[in-house]
């Protein structure tokens, strides 16, 4: 866990602007009304459409008046990109604009050009893993670049770090996500969960290395506050990075428990067409699985849940097990993801994280700075420990 510096009450930092990449998602948004009128700091929030910019920006103004709310036109695709975000002297960036498959790191690079701190929610496997290699530019800079703020492996390492000291040597790592159907979906996130879509993807089991697919590996997931749920693997950071950051880890799992059944069913035969060849890549129809998704959002309920059960050995040489539980009602699940990304800007700002490089999302926020973050949300978690 990287420790905060104290800040004295007469040290005030400088004002920090913090550029939202992104911020009219799904994901963005909720960041951005959540971030409006943090201390010391100017938020710049972008998109690549001018107007649409300038609508959240009005809209967050008028939710705290005494904030300083600017829009910005920002496209990572476009010529001018780096150039733009220059221009804005953001001192902190937050990058929400994925799907991050298949991305390269060019915000991140922009950001390290223009001297800035660099946060993203990427749960692209490779992507996150393979972020480490901007840490010696990073350095040079001075700056932190973050990646997998987000529930995985952001607030999932969080865990691990809090139930650690309980085992001599923790050997299983299970972990799944069952979100609230009435959830709504963002085209980045649908177009994440579909691009690996019966794909095949390396998991550690058992000390091997085994092949699963996207969505599949069906399994029967029980959660005390919402029942018995379907569920289907899915290729996410954490699959490749626990095993080098935990030691003697054999197991690692993540699967994905959606509330209704049948949608459930829906990807895993789809993963079973893409498999057998019949259809190569899910990711064209993305508008027309938001489109549907989002005109059935009111067939389920606003309640999700997470779940990690650890397993391992504890100082006694006797097995041990910690079931971590949390449930999230009244719809607020979807402030889950945003909660790292925020810790470590509202860090940033007020200058209390000295830490500088460039690291995948592992070990970087607390269990009860999470907590605080979500405080004043229907968002709570159990641990049941068992020997
Ligand atoms: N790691 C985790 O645990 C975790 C958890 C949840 C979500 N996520 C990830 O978070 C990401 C965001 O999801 P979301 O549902 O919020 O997606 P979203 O609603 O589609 O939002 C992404 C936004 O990015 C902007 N954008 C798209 N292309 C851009 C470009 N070339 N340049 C600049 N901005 C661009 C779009 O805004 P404009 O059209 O206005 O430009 C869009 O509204 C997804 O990739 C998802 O997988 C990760």
């Amino acid at each position: 866990m990287v420790l905060r510096i104290p800040l004295s009450d007469d040290r005030l930092t400088a004002t920090k602007t913090i550029v939202v990449v992104g911020a009219t998602g799904h994901f963005g948004g909720r960041l951005c009304r959540r971030l409006v009128g943090e201390r010391n700091t100017e938020l710049v929030v972008s998109s690549r459409s001018q107007s649409s910019a300038q609508s959240l920006a009005a809209e967050l103004q008028s939710l705290d008046p005494s904030a300083t709310v600017h829009a910005a036109q920002l496209d990572q695709a476009a010529p001018y990109f780096e150039k733009a975000l220059k221009d804005l002297q953001p001192d902190i960036v937050i990058h929400t604009a994925g799907p991050y498959q298949g991305q390269d790191y060019r915000v991140a690079k922009a950001c390290i050009d223009c001297s800035s701190h660099y946060i993203d929610l990427a749960d692209g496997r490779s992507f996150v893993q393979g972020f480490g290699s901007l840490h010696d530019r990073a350095l040079q800079r001075d700056v932190l670049l973050v990646s997998g703020a987000s529930t995985l492996p952001g607030l999932s390492s969080a865990v691990i770090e809090q139930f650690a000291d309980r085992f001599a040597a923790l050997h299983e790592i299970e972990i799944s996500i069952a979100p609230a159907h009435q959830t709504p979906r963002g085209t980045g996130t649908i177009a994440a969960v579909l691009s690996y879509c019966g794909k095949p993807f390396e998991v550690l089991c058992d000390g091997n290395w085994i092949t699963m697919h996207g969505w599949q590996n069906m399994r029967g997931q029980r959660y005390p506050t919402l029942g018995w749920r379907l569920s289907g693997a899915c290729d996410v950071p954490d699959l490749g990075l626990l095993p080098g950051y935990v030691d003697e880890l054999k197991t690692v799992t993540f699967h994905a428990a959606l509330e209704a059944k049948w949608e459930q069913l829906a990807l895993w035969t789809m993963g079973w067409l893409t498999r057998v060849g019949l259809v190569r890549n899910w990711t064209r129809l993305v508008p027309a699985f938001r489109w549907l998704s989002n005109r059935l959002i009111g067939l389920g309920s606003d309640t999700g849940g997470m779940r990690i059960r650890l397993a391992g050995i504890d100082g006694e040489g006797l097995n041990k097990s910690v079931t971590w539980l949390l449930t999230a009602r009244d719809n607020h699940g979807p402030e889950i993801p945003c909660s790292p990304a925020l810790i470590l800007a509202r860090s940033l700002a007020a200058e209390q994280l000295a830490i500088r490089g460039a690291f995948p999302c592992l070990g970087l926020i607390s269990l009860s700075e999470f907590d605080t973050e979500v405080a004043e949300l229907a968002i709570d978690w159990t641990a049941d420990e068992s020997s």
